[in-house]
């Protein structure tokens, strides 16, 4: 029997984190454990409680080659087509975004918003995998969702994703731009939004895990990154009720831009809330 054959799930999730570090993979230790459970099949937990157990050749093989291709620049969410959100599963495709930490601080914002409220009608725009309607139905067990996005193939995985969770019945997803799904008279407690708001033209220098992996669709905010904003908050006083809120995720220098389109459009009680980073993350305002 060769050598390679008696390599255990540990040196193997050592091996492929050499690898990594190598290459100045910061996350390295993580990304290396989390692929060579996926390669085995197994969860963290099995891979700790078989730290000493040999590996097959097989797996050893698969976790090699999902190595090489977290070492071409993919990120293991999208290898391992899953990530980890305000404590939730959230299953990925091609068409969805990777949801992001940073998304978090607009879920705690708008779960705060309605914490009040007994029944709150909530509406996602954009919602990509669900990531953020699923958190926020996950934690506030009486609100309504409705989660819109214009790419059908983000909502096919949003739609499983729900369903996952057993979310069918009170989070309810259309596919269109923005409000245009949304019939006239449709009015919510609480309007949440990441959409996409990076600037065209820095696309192409961002990080290969987001320029070449994550949808275009859910980056680019045109010319000045604010596209999306002008549509959302130049709608969204139509579809709120009085004293409703607007809770909107910002790249870290939007928070001035932001603010101004809202109170431009008569919000009032415009917030801005930071991450853990301690940038600015997330506008939040009250229409009167
Ligand atoms: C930054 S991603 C956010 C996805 C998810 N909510 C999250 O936080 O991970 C923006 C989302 O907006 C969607 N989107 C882009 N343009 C849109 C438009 N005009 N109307 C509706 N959705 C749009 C994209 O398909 C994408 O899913």
């Amino acid at each position: 029997m060769s050598e390679e054959a008696h390599i255990s799930f540990g040196q193997l999730a050592r091996r492929l984190r050499q690898r990594f570090e190598a290459s100045g993979i910061d996350t390295a230790p993580l990304d290396a454990r989390l692929l060579v459970a996926h390669a085995a099949g197994l969860g963290d937990a099995g891979l700790i409680v078989r730290e000493h157990e040999a590996v097959s050749p097989d797996v050893i093989a698969d976790a090699e080659g999902l190595a090489d291709r977290r070492l071409d620049g993919e990120p293991v969410a999208r290898i391992i087509g899953e990530k980890e959100f305000y404590g939730l599963v959230i299953g990925l495709n091609d068409d969805t975004l990777v949801p992001r930490p940073d998304t978090e601080v607009l879920v705690e914002t708008g779960l705060g918003q309605i914490a009040g409220h007994d029944h709150p009608r909530v509406l996602d725009l954009g919602t990509g995998s669900g990531c953020v309607a699923i958190a926020i139905a996950m934690h506030h067990p009486n609100a309504e969702v409705v989660a819109t996005d214009i790419s059908a193939g983000a909502l096919a995985m949003a739609n499983a994703n729900l369903a996952l969770y057993g979310l069918e019945g009170r989070v309810g997803v259309v596919c269109g731009q923005w409000f245009a799904p949304l019939p006239a008279e449709t009015r919510f407690d609480l309007i949440v939004s990441n959409p996409p708001y990076i600037e065209s033209g820095a696309i192409p220098g961002l990080a290969p895990e987001v320029s070449r992996h994550d949808p275009l669709l859910a980056l680019d905010g045109g010319a000045d990154g604010l596209d999306a904003y002008r549509e959302i908050i130049g709608a969204a006083d139509r579809f709120l009720n009085p004293g409703g809120m607007l809770a909107l995720e910002i790249g870290a220098t939007q928070a001035g831009a932001v603010g101004a389109l809202m109170k431009d459009k008569g919000f009032a009680d415009i917030l801005v809330a930071k991450d853990l980073a301690g940038l600015d993350r997330v506008v939040s305002a009250r229409l009167p």
